[in-house]
């Protein structure tokens, strides 16, 4: 594997479920490969899952590890081309990312939306640029549309524990206080469709997702009628993605939260979000410590997700 930014780059899902459930029984088995090999981590935005499981990873993997916080201790970078540099930016981009390649024969990029441009969000301005320039393979830690690691320990989380071949799966929308991007329900979506579950999604008017990762997927705007007979509840906040009200609140109606009363309505599903969430915003204390919650067994999924996704960029670093 060459780079991990989507869905299509792990291949066969059935084969990468397999290797993970394997990977998960003796995390270790691959320590040799990452022997001499360095990881760079970059974050453009805070983490507490995805670097503390991706540094787990790679030292399940035998690599080293390098973080960086590119807010915190470098140089502030500049992203435009073009721009007279008289600001407040010392180094751009440009020349940042391919002395970052020389240091390290993987990099990680966490960079969010940023809800100033949906072009630049949409066509991945940022994590495109560490693709072209810098000369390493590259994989997303949650970038402005996707978050790959964070679905894919989804859907290994979902078949550890589904009781049926195809599940129903929902994933609904619920408030939160400030604009949240898209990334995680749009990777979701693009993964559950690829997983071929009986999937649906449920949201208040105005919270549409871009169509090129919710064709031909359901759309249920009464979230009742979304979540009966469901098998597991996917819950998460997301801004509005259509025009003009891209990267808006619209809406922080708490009869959208997930409460007791909500899931009774299912067929006694499975509580999931990604984590961090806001609680009695999101979902109830109740259903978040229930039996049915299972939030944390998903984080720590975290893990082997990035561990089977770095043990492939490793071998590809040989092809
Ligand atoms: N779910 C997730 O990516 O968590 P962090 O933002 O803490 O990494």
């Amino acid at each position: 594997m060459k780079q991990f930014t989507t869905v299509n780059d792990i291949g066969d899902l059935g084969a990468a479920v397999a290797e993970a459930l394997t990977i998960k029984k003796d995390r270790f088995a691959y320590k040799h490969l990452g022997t001499d090999k360095t990881l760079l981590m970059l974050f453009f935005n805070s983490s507490l899952r995805t670097r503390l499981s991706t540094q787990k990873a790679a030292m399940n993997l035998g690599m080293n590890v390098i973080v960086l916080d590119v807010n915190q201790g470098a140089w502030k970078l500049e992203t435009e081309r073009g721009v007279i540099m008289d600001g407040d930016c010392p180094e751009h981009l440009l020349e940042a990312i391919p002395v970052m390649g020389c240091y390290c024969d993987i990099i990680g990029v966490r960079s969010f939306a940023r809800f100033e441009s949906k072009e630049d969000d949409y066509s991945e301005k940022i994590l495109n640029q560490f693709i072209k320039y810098s000369g390493r393979p590259v994989f997303s830690m949650e970038a402005a549309t996707r978050h790959p690691l964070q679905s894919f320990a989804d859907l290994i989380t979902i078949e550890e524990y589904k009781t049926k071949e195809r599940p129903k799966v929902v994933l609904t929308w619920a408030p939160h206080p400030r604009a949240l991007p898209q990334a995680v329900p749009n990777s979701f979506a693009e993964w559950m469709r690829a997983a071929d579950y009986d999937f649906v999604i449920t949201h208040p008017h105005g919270y549409e997702l871009d169509e090129q990762f919710t064709a031909g997927v359901p759309i249920i705007y009464d979230q009742d009628e979304a979540l009966r007979g469901a098998d597991f509840v996917y819950a998460k906040n997301w801004a509005a993605y259509a025009d003009p009200n891209y990267g808006k609140v619209l809406s922080k109606d708490r009869s959208w939260t997930i409460t007791t009363e909500k899931m009774a309505l299912t067929d006694n599903a499975y509580f999931m979000h990604c984590l961090p969430v806001r609680r009695n915003m999101i979902v109830s204390d109740d259903v978040i410590e229930s039996d049915r919650s299972i939030v944390i067994p998903e984080a720590a999924n975290r893990e082997i997700s990035a561990t089977v996704v770095l043990k492939r960029l490793l071998e590809g670093l040989n092809e």
